[in-house]
């Protein structure tokens, strides 16, 4: 529902959020750069029982668009988990904002796939214009997204993909996780030149396209190397806590390995301090080649410092996608029903690779999440 008052005092009733008991930005016109993009789980009540009618409603200020509306969003964010998911929320914070021109309602749904869908029917009661979902698991969709078809909403899949039949959203975009996967198996391959690989893998959610796509892409590399035994592959959640805990589960069970995969820079911190704990030597000098996911900023200061041996980036800056599909809609215009976020891999200094760039301060310097 497009709001026409230009500076008038707006209500928004976050109904999707307090069903859902997660995180999120009841400020969401407000997004300035300092903004801290989701609550800590352990700050989150979960009044799972309460209804929207006992949802209090809130109120903002939001600025126009140059037409004079405002246009209202609602984005049913995964979560909180990673450094990746705050840079990405950040990024649609800063995006839809007063200023220009958006009313956001911003919902972290904690990882819960339930509470996802709850959050997308609370987004179809208020009609709100457009509805960006990320994903937490690609299945299940189906209902609702034939919900907000029925109410007229678009709809428009960011990050993640839904195994949904496409005819019932209006847009997705984000990376190519299967081709992540195999990016970072392709540029093990060239670095072990035909040595043997053991290699324990630390997925990401349970169900999440970003963990079912990277496993997939990688598998499709270790099927061409005979020599490559996957040891096991058990789920880290995409945490740091999470990648701990799986690390310290293999550490117990296997002892002749030399390559970790972690499907996220969180769980790879993780698996950091747990090889640590036990003096296990990763990196460039050491006797384990970690594999990481996101490059984020962090991760990549762990590149340049030769303790995460590869890191395949994920672009979390899709917000701007997301709008170009907005403006188009908005205009009349068709849009693409699928918009790649492109990205790239980077290796530890001192290596040089057909896939990955190598890392340096100036890459380093010029990272913006
Ligand atoms: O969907 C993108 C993935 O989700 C990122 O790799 C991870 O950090 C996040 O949790």
């Amino acid at each position: 529902m497009k709001k026409k008052l230009v500076g008038a005092l707006m209500c928004v009733a976050m109904t999707a959020t307090m069903l859902a008991g997660c995180g999120n930005s009841s400020e969401p016109t407000a997004a300035p750069a300092e903004t801290t993009p989701a609550a800590p789980a352990e700050t989150q009540a979960a009044p799972a029982e309460t209804t929207p009618a006992e949802v209090p409603a809130e109120t903002q200020t939001a600025e126009p668009a140059a037409s004079g509306e405002v246009i209202t969003v609602g984005f049913a964010q995964v979560g909180h988990e990673s450094d990746w998911r705050a840079a990405n929320t950040k990024n649609y914070q800063d995006t839809f904002s007063a200023e220009n021109g958006y009313e956001l309602s911003f919902v972290d749904c904690d990882n819960d796939h339930a509470v996802q869908i709850e959050t997308v029917r609370g987004f179809i009661e208020q009609e709100l214009d457009y509805i960006c979902i990320a994903p937490i698991q690609s299945a299940g969709w189906d209902t609702v997204l034939q919900e907000a078809q029925d109410a007229g909403i678009p709809v428009l899949i960011v990050d993640r993909a839904v195994d949904a039949d496409p005819s019932l959203y209006t847009t997705a975009l984000g990376c190519d996780m299967v081709a992540e996967g195999e990016a970072a198996g392709n540029w093990l391959a060239e670095y072990l030149n035909g040595e043997d690989a053991n290699i324990l893998v630390i997925e990401g959610s349970v169900g999440a396209s970003a963990t079912l796509g990277r496993t997939e892409g990688f598998n499709n590399i270790v099927a061409q190397n005979s020599n490559w035994t996957v040891l096991d592959s058990q789920s880290g959640d995409f945490t740091q806590a999470g990648g701990q805990e799986v690390m310290e589960s293999f550490i117990k069970s296997y002892s002749d390995f030399n390559v970790v995969v972690c499907q996220n820079d969180n769980e790879a911190y993780g698996a950091m301090d747990a090889m640590d704990a036990a003096g296990i030597t990763y990196g460039v000098d050491g006797d384990v080649i970690i594999i990481s996911f996101d490059a984020t900023h962090d991760g990549l200061q762990y590149t340049l410092d030769g303790k995460i041996t590869c890191n395949v980036e994920c672009n979390p800056l899709q917000a701007g996608f997301a709008e170009g599909v907005i403006k188009k809609l908005e205009a009349g215009e068709t849009v693409d029903a699928w918009t790649l976020v492109e990205d790239e891999a980077f290796v530890a200094p001192g290596i040089t690779s057909d896939y990955a760039v190598t890392m340096s301060q100036e890459v380093l310097d010029g990272r913006a999440y």
